[in-house]
């Protein structure tokens, strides 16, 4: 029996230890899955203490990604560009760090909703952890331009730099997003809906083509969506398909085997339609 983990705060409504769940059947692989709630500052005793037990590999989300990182021995060159980790596996002693977040969207953009990114002009909303994990997979899918809008303008700044592609990424003010012109894609990668704060958001933004997408699934999605359809988006989408192709990624790192997401996929959308989770 192999033991993995996801670690958050909280995580308690994650629906990560499901999807998993799901693989493993699917896959005929014994392990077990669970969700360990830790606040920031017992992250690090936390991991330690499921490595001691015999952990051999875990996930990672809010507020950890950063802290993760930091606390490998080894981290892929996609982690880094991101400065997160979320999949993290026990080699020899040690973690190594991956992030699977920007494939994963990728992959359901692409792939299950058919969409095109090539030559896309994408806006970004958001500067933080969720943000950063995402936008040098948009990039490297061939966004053409891509502009990072963020509450607080220094953070905005900050990930446009780290990106390090001044020909393609630039940061602009919140103030500004009136005179921005539209986007064919919009990835909402704040955490506005959490305390209920609506973003505000101009329908200049988009236009027929314009692609939308919230990070989030559920209730944390609501308005963006709500917006992105009165704004007429050809397509609003959330974060469930990236939610199960990230998890796809690193079930594979873990157990060397692809599963098959469509059906898990099928099963938490139907859940969603009929209010069994959130
Ligand atoms: P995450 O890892 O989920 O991105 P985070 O690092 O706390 O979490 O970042 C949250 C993001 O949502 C930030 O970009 C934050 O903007 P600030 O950097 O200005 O805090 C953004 N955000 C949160 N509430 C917001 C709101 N009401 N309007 C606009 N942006 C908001």
């Amino acid at each position: 029996m192999q033991h993995y983990a996801l670690f958050g705060h909280p995580v308690a409504h994650s629906l990560s230890p499901r999807i998993h769940a799901m693989f493993a059947k699917q896959a005929g692989v014994a392990m077990e899955y669970t969700a360990i709630d830790a606040a920031p500052d017992a992250f690090a005793d936390a991991l330690s203490a499921f490595a001691s037990n015999g952990g051999n590999g875990a996930n990672v989300t809010l507020p950890h990604k950063a802290a993760a990182l930091a606390l490998c021995s080894d981290v892929s060159a996609r982690a880094r560009r991101c400065g997160a980790v979320n999949t993290l596996t026990r080699i020899d002693g040690d973690w190594r760090g991956d992030n699977t977040d920007g494939a994963g969207l990728v992959r359901d953009l692409t792939g299950r909703e058919q969409h095109d990114l090539r030559e896309r002009r994408a806006l970004l909303l958001g500067a933080g952890g969720a943000a950063a994990g995402i936008a040098p997979a948009l990039l490297d899918a061939g966004i053409r331009e891509l502009v990072v809008v963020n509450r607080t303008p220094g953070r905005a700044d900050a990930l446009a730099d780290a990106l390090g592609m001044p020909g393609r990424v630039h940061s602009r003010y919140w103030n500004d997003l009136r005179n921005l012109g539209n986007f064919d894609l919009i990835v909402n990668a704040t955490s506005a809906a959490r305390s209920r704060e609506g973003l505000n958001l101009p329908f200049a933004l988009a236009y027929r083509n314009t692609l939308a997408v919230d990070l989030g699934y559920g209730e944390a999605a609501i308005d963006f969506l709500a917006w992105a359809r009165s704004a007429h988006c050809a397509d609003a989408i959330d974060g469930v398909g990236m939610l199960v192709e990230q998890a796809a990624e690193s079930f594979e790192i873990w157990h060397g085997v692809r599963p098959q997401t469509e059906p898990v996929y099928a099963t938490l959308r139907s859940e969603l339609l009929h209010g069994a989770t959130d």
